[in-house]
């Protein structure tokens, strides 16, 4: 008697899986390449290394790994209550702010309803919609970012959710405050937008939408934000969302109890409370945009301004200058899956980082222009 394996539902089958970035180790084992020379700009991480601060928390946290970690998050939302200014029972804590992603649509989809995002925009978006068996519709971009006017006209009768990044990854546009409120003031109540601002704190202050401050108004507005970027948290995967409190009360049904880990709790709480850090973070990523523009300008490659810690940047070939730059030791993310085949995004690395990316493309781009 032969054994069939389980048959998936067909919108799961039908899924692409994400492609993250490459790891250093796979990079080294695949080119037989020494790890400690590889330079690895493919995922928007914070090239600092974490705060002492929050190498003492997770020390400090370390000894309590046989309990459970506190399934509620009690100290972690009481800082952030603090920081933001809305009550606890408005917060979800997420597993990388990309499970507040996921749980917005395991709480707001069903087979059948749709979810609203740009073309270009964040690649779990179209999956945690289509895991969920609904209809992702892609609006077609404007110059590269969320055309907000098309985005509104494409919300249909059976849409239950629209997805905003701001700025967006991969292309580092950004939506100014004034046309992101006008936006979500136009979006049917019933509709929920989730506003994700994984690089909101990268922006220059006078930047930043007084997205929180909306949710009093918009009681179908949800914002998420992360410890993975400015934070320099993305190995212990953890995020949260900001929302009304029935909203984040949907979103609490249906995570699993213990969705963010102990460790990751504790750092989060000491990254919170080192604002010289994450200040620290931004202008150092202010100084490398700078450096990573001066050299693609010297390299004649045009790219779009970013609003986060990273750059996407026209080469032409793309799959053909990773594959040298590879073997230059430098990974870098190729952006093919987004609709972009000619781009490589950057993430900004510290400035000798970003010399080596620089200096890989330069040979790149001649070794190509020799062949031809
Ligand atoms: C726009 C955007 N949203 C969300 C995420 C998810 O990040 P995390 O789950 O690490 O918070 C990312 C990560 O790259 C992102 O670029």
């Amino acid at each position: 008697m032969t054994h069939d394996a389980p048959v998936a539902p067909d919108y799961v089958q039908r899924l692409a899986p994400y492609v993250p970035g490459k790891p250093i180790d796979d990079v080294a084992r695949e080119l037989h390449l020494d790890a400690a020379t590889i330079v690895k700009l493919a995922s928007n991480e914070n090239p600092r290394g974490p705060s002492a601060k929050v190498l003492a928390a997770i020390a400090a946290a370390a000894a309590d790994v046989t309990r459970y970690p506190d399934g509620f998050g009690y100290h972690l939302k009481d800082a952030l209550v603090r920081r933001l200014g809305v009550a606890p029972n408005q917060l979800v804590l997420g597993n990388g702010s990309n499970d507040i992603l996921e749980l917005a649509t395991m709480a707001y989809l069903r087979q059948g309803d749709a979810a609203v995002y740009s073309q270009h925009a964040f690649a779990v978006y179209p999956l945690a919609t289509h895991a969920r068996g609904a209809q992702g519709i892609e609006v077609p971009a404007r110059d590269l970012g969320h055309d907000l006017a098309a985005m509104r006209a494409a919300i249909t009768p059976n849409t239950r959710i629209v997805f905003v990044a701001n700025p967006n990854n991969p292309t580092g546009t950004w939506i100014a405050p004034v046309a992101l409120e006008a936006f979500v003031a136009s979006v049917p109540h019933d509709v929920l937008v989730v506003l994700d601002e994984a690089y909101n704190e990268y922006l220059e202050p006078a930047d930043r939408a007084d997205s929180v401050g909306w949710i009093a108004k918009y009681p179908n507005l949800a914002v998420s934000r992360t410890f993975s970027k400015a934070y320099g948290l993305a190995a212990l995967r953890i995020g949260y969302g900001v929302m009304n409190a029935d909203v984040a009360d949907m979103m609490n049904r249906v995570r699993q109890p213990f969705n963010v880990n102990a460790l990751a709790q504790a750092a989060a709480i000491a990254a919170l409370a080192d604002d010289v850090y994450v200040e620290e973070s931004r202008a150092l990523n202010k100084r490398g945009l700078a450096q990573l523009y001066a050299g693609l300008d010297a390299l004649r490659v045009p790219y779009v301004r970013s609003h986060g810690n990273f750059v996407l940047a026209k080469v032409g070939d793309a799959a053909r200058i990773n594959q040298s730059l590879l073997q230059h030791g430098v990974i870098v993310r190729p952006v093919a899956s987004y609709g972009l085949p000619e781009y490589l995004r950057v993430s900004v690395g510290l400035p000798a980082e970003n010399e080596r990316f620089l200096a890989a493309l330069r040979e790149s781009l001649a070794h190509g222009a020799a062949g031809r």
